[in-house]
């Protein structure tokens, strides 16, 4: 099967992540930070070793400030429902996945206003006018580093540095970026990063985190043991146990950790210069196809390893199971973003998406290519 489906999730993932996850399960599979004996300090010590090694990736100065969560989703739920409140004002943009659509509509609901920008047809925000949206009330501003659908990138250095001279928190969406594009939280002005540890991470799913700068004081989203201030009722006030009730996935954070070292090992540039290779070498055999629409930036250009495409007028899903049929896996329809595809004219069927990822080759491209052709031709 040709793999083309990373921005689901990255597969197959390095083999030192599986060597790893196994050699958790089997030799300290013990709960972290609750017994004394030595199973449970190893743990302890893997979960400590990630949380450092999260912190340095991202440029956290303070690794108490990562939180470890089950996936990007659980990140963002925590920094949304945690910061906003009945009468606070919140921007985010159109081009946003349902993991931040949904928690500010279910906000808008509790008395949240919610701005929600638009984008052209690129998927690009115009920092201008999310300027003219800001308010007395304006608490957050929320946005997707990279698009799902588009693969676009947003300027969000500018946009940290604006939600800063405006002092509102900035919150980031790193689900299509962690991994591959460069993040720092401290020159990118943010305050809240989420992000999965199962895609460009490399990680096992069930993995992610979130950032939380060191002055934000967030709602818990859950209350629970968390191995300390056990004799008390109350959920410590303390990062990271204020989020982290229950037991840890040591196995996934100690596979994150590795994913994270491969990265470093392999050099996050060298990938994402990988993956720009094979994306410009897709978006040039496909724009020689004149039954394919492609959606987005013409080029790797403000994009990440995303292309979003349709063959003439063929529904997405169809194209996806012969795609899968031929031996290519991608994802098809709405992909979670339920605005969107207004703008780019997909409401009807949504879009087949290509993402490509490290473990992908040249080869790779030139079978979907292939596909693609014989799929329109009824081959
Ligand atoms: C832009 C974006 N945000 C959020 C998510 C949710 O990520 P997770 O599945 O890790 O919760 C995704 C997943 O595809 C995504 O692409």
């Amino acid at each position: 099967m040709i793999y083309v489906d990373n921005a689901a999730t990255t597969f197959p993932k390095p083999k030192e992540v599986y060597t790893q996850v196994l050699d958790c399960m089997k030799n300290y599979g013990a709960n972290p930070g609750r017994s004394s004996h030595n199973l449970a300090l190893k743990a302890e010590t893997k979960v400590s070793e990630a949380r450092e090694i999260v912190s340095n990736f991202f440029k956290v100065t303070n690794p108490f400030n990562i939180i470890f969560t089950c996936n990007a989703t659980e990140g963002l739920n925590i920094g949304i429902k945690g910061v906003l409140k009945p009468g606070d004002h919140v921007i985010s943009t159109v081009i946003e996945h349902n993991s931040v659509l949904r928690p500010l509509n279910s906000l808008s609901k509790k008395g949240v206003k919610v701005t929600l920008v638009g984008v052209d047809k690129y998927g690009q925000v115009n920092i201008a006018n999310l300027k003219k949206e800001i308010k007395k009330n304006t608490k957050m501003i929320i946005i997707n580093h990279a698009s799902n659908v588009l693969g676009t990138i947003q300027y969000i250095n500018s946009i940290g540095k604006l939600a800063k001279s405006e002092g509102i928190l900035f919150m980031v969406d790193a689900s299509q970026s962690a991994g591959t594009i460069d993040i720092d939280v401290c020159r990118d002005n943010i305050d809240l990063l989420a992000f999965p540890g199962h895609k460009g991470l490399l990680g096992p799913q069930g993995t992610g985190g979130l950032f939380i700068r060191s002055d934000i004081m967030l709602e818990p989203f859950k209350e629970g043991g968390t191995g300390s201030n056990s004799n008390s009722m109350n959920q410590p006030d303390f990062n990271p146990d204020r989020f982290e009730s229950g037991t840890l996935n040591v196995p996934g954070i100690v596979g994150l950790s590795e994913g994270i070292k491969f990265i470093e090992k392999v050099g996050r540039r060298n990938i994402q210069n990988h993956e720009k290779q094979l994306i410009e070498y897709l978006l040039k055999e496909l724009k020689k196809l004149d039954f394919i629409k492609i959606y987005g930036h013409t080029s790797y250009k403000n994009r990440c390893s995303v292309v979003s495409i349709n063959i003439d007028t063929m529904e997405s899903s169809n194209v996806g199971y012969l795609l899968n049929k031929k031996g290519i896996a991608v994802r098809t329809g709405y992909h979670c973003a339920s605005l969107i595809h207004g703008i780019i004219g997909t409401i009807k069927w949504g879009t087949v998406r290509i993402s490509p990822g490290y473990f992908n080759t040249f080869d790779d491209i030139e079978s979907v290519i292939k596909a693609l052709k014989e799929i329109y031709t009824g081959v």
